[in-house]
């Protein structure tokens, strides 16, 4: 087994590919386009999902990338040795293209092939979709893996909840899976021990999933007219792996951030497993951050959605932070370690850099403003409480509203000989977390996959309102900062320094307006970003490989690269209404329009 950086096996992943006909296409935002059924991109599969759904993609029908992740949902795990809310998954596709026999021949080559991965075979694990619910069984999967010359010992089939990959329980593209793992030679748990048994003993490296079903919103499986293949490999696992680390903290990719933090603090990551613990939530917590903040379509931390989410982690960076005892305003320079880190191959990073180190001081900041009146409501509930207790509603209520976490309140309690009811804390806050899971990533159900025709002219309408806005406003530098579709409404967020008046908002409609009495068509070409940009095209978008993109143009009213839908003219969108334009975050504004 070869010993790769990260850097290496980022480059080695791509170089296959690129030998068996993939395209690579860059990384798509963190934050995703138009889909308000997901706050952050989960999976490389998530921004393809128009395509994987029959669209065109202008780089073709084989692609390759490394996309960046974030998933929340298991934040409080983050600390032990394989949870990270942020990370990098290498990925290959089939637009209609090659199925399973090319899919779990490629797989084969790369993990053990002597150019490649190089692993031993003996070491490598396997695991089919069993059958279930009236879905067969995935037999050429098992098939295929013996073909290659894999022990029949060395492949289990496994139910749904294993060998299954698609939105939970809604509609659109999934399938079964078949996932590769490495037995680390660790003893099995118990005489039931398997590949997918999360003891540790075998670690799940790539999954490929085989999407040949469309679930219907009656819950039937119908066979996709185009049958497509979505790979998975986390890449900061699969180089710990190859390292032989025990954890995904322990390899090159973290090493540069867990020395700023010793450097910080003072304090040694392996001091203890409590140091261990704070170096590791920091370490995290800040790549996601910094991530976040640097992104192409950047969020800011506030009190809803992404910024949510954002305000969160750094929020519980800060806490470990302080237990380190690391000085004031030292998660900005954590965030520094992290864009020497990634900065070469995320170069939004570096010319974020200024955003993200003054977001986080700004943040850090209004933190310490809300200890302090955590502080005096603590005091409050102190004179209160008649037996010197705090019961979990109240401890939880601190937490929610005063952001004052459980362990300060423990604290205070035992400097005030008083006690804190954690568990009756941990009740409410679950029931908290369900709630939030639930409307955050819980949403998730395959991206555009219910594009319906009013979010498509709703997505056009946007397109004219940017246009709008910057023919309006006289500014270049009105640029887009976010951009939110429901079926009934549109959100649009971008750059500008102070309220547009009611005067330019009806000229902005006006502009919109007319666009759409002219009822020009709504046309799409495929170019390369130098000609997107030499024709005017205004629009986000990371392209290191120069591979093509979309751009659609509405006659002289718009020109912007976008992976779409759209309506076909804009004679089609109705009349446009603006119903709200307000603060966002500082320096950016917030517009709500329908169409009617
Ligand atoms: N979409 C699949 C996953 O995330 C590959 O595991």
């Amino acid at each position: 087994m070869k010993n790769l950086t990260t850097a290496e096996l980022r480059e080695l992943y791509l170089r296959f590919f690129r030998g068996k006909g993939h395209a690579i296409i860059s990384s798509a935002s963190l934050v995703p386009e138009n889909d308000p059924t997901a706050l952050f991109t989960m999976a490389g599969m998530h921004p393809l999902v128009p395509y994987l759904l029959g669209a065109r993609h202008p780089a073709g029908t084989r692609l390759a990338d490394v996309q960046k992740c974030v998933r929340t949902g298991d934040i409080d795990e983050v600390g032990d040795e394989s949870h990270c809310t942020f990370f990098e998954m290498l990925g290959n596709w089939s637009l209609g293209d090659y199925f399973k026999q090319e899919a779990i021949a490629w797989s084969w080559e790369f993990l053990t092939g002597s150019e490649w991965l190089g692993i031993d075979p003996d070491k490598l694990y396997f695991t089919c979709f069993a059958g279930e619910d009236g879905l067969p069984r995935d037999e050429e999967a098992h098939d295929r893996w013996v073909e290659m010359g894999v022990d029949p010992s060395h492949i289990f089939y496994l139910g749904r909840e294993h060998n299954w990959w698609g939105p939970a329980g809604q509609t659109g593209p999934c399938g079964p899976d078949t996932e590769m793992f490495i037995d680390t030679g660790k003893e099995p748990c118990g005489p039931d021990c398997f590949p997918g048994c999360h003891c540790g003993k075998y670690l799940e490296i790539w999954n490929d999933v085989f999407m040949q079903y469309n679930k219907t919103a009656d819950g039937r499986y119908e066979p996709l007219a185009q049958r497509n293949v979505d790979t998975g490999m986390g890449l900061e696992r699969t180089v710990a792996t190859l390292q032989g680390v025990p954890s995904v903290y322990d390899t090159d990719a973290f090493a540069g951030i867990l020395a700023e933090i010793s450097r910080l603090s003072g304090k040694n990551y392996k001091d203890s497993d409590e140091t261990k613990k704070a170096f590791r939530i920091i370490a995290d917590h800040m790549r996601t951050a910094t991530f976040m903040l640097g992104d192409r379509r950047g969020v800011t931390p506030s009190n809803v959605d992404q910024g949510y989410i954002l305000r969160r982690i750094i929020r519980r960076a800060l806490r470990y932070a302080m237990q380190l005892d690391m000085p004031e305003m030292s998660l900005s320079k954590v965030a520094e370690s992290v864009i020497s880190t990634y900065g070469d191959i995320y170069p939004e990073l570096c010319d974020n850099r200024e955003r993200i180190t003054s977001e986080l001081d700004k943040e850090e900041m209004k933190f310490q403003n809300t200890l302090k009146t955590g502080t005096k409501e603590f005091e409050r509930v102190k004179r209160h409480s008649a037996d010197g207790h705090i019961d979990g509603r109240t401890a939880f209520r601190l937490f929610d509203t005063f952001g004052f976490p459980i362990e300060f309140t423990e604290e205070l309690a035992r400097e005030n000989g008083m006690t804190v009811d954690v568990e009756g804390f941990k009740a409410a806050f679950a029931e908290h977390q369900a709630k939030s899971k639930a409307g955050a990533e819980g949403k998730f159900k395959g991206g555009l996959a219910d594009a319906s025709e009013a979010t498509a002219r709703l997505h056009s309408a946007t397109h004219l309102l940017q246009a709008g806005l910057r023919k309006v406003l006289n500014d270049e530098n009105v640029a887009q900062r976010g951009s939110n579709i429901t079926a009934e409404r549109l959100r649009f967020d971008f750059s500008f320094p102070r309220k547009v008046t009611p005067e330019e908002l009806r000229e902005v409609e006006a502009y919109v307006n007319g666009a759409i009495a002219a009822d020009v068509p709504i046309t799409c070409e495929e170019m390369t970003v130098p000609e997107a940009k030499a024709k005017g095209a205004i629009g986000l978008f990371e392209n290191k490989y120069g591979e093509k993109v979309k751009v659609y143009t509405m006659g002289e009213y718009s020109c912007e690269i976008c992976g779409g839908p759209h309506a076909n003219r804009t004679g089609e969108l109705g009349t446009f209404r603006i119903k709200k334009e307000e603060a966002s975050s500082s320096g950016v504004r917030r517009i709500k329009a329908v169409l009617e």
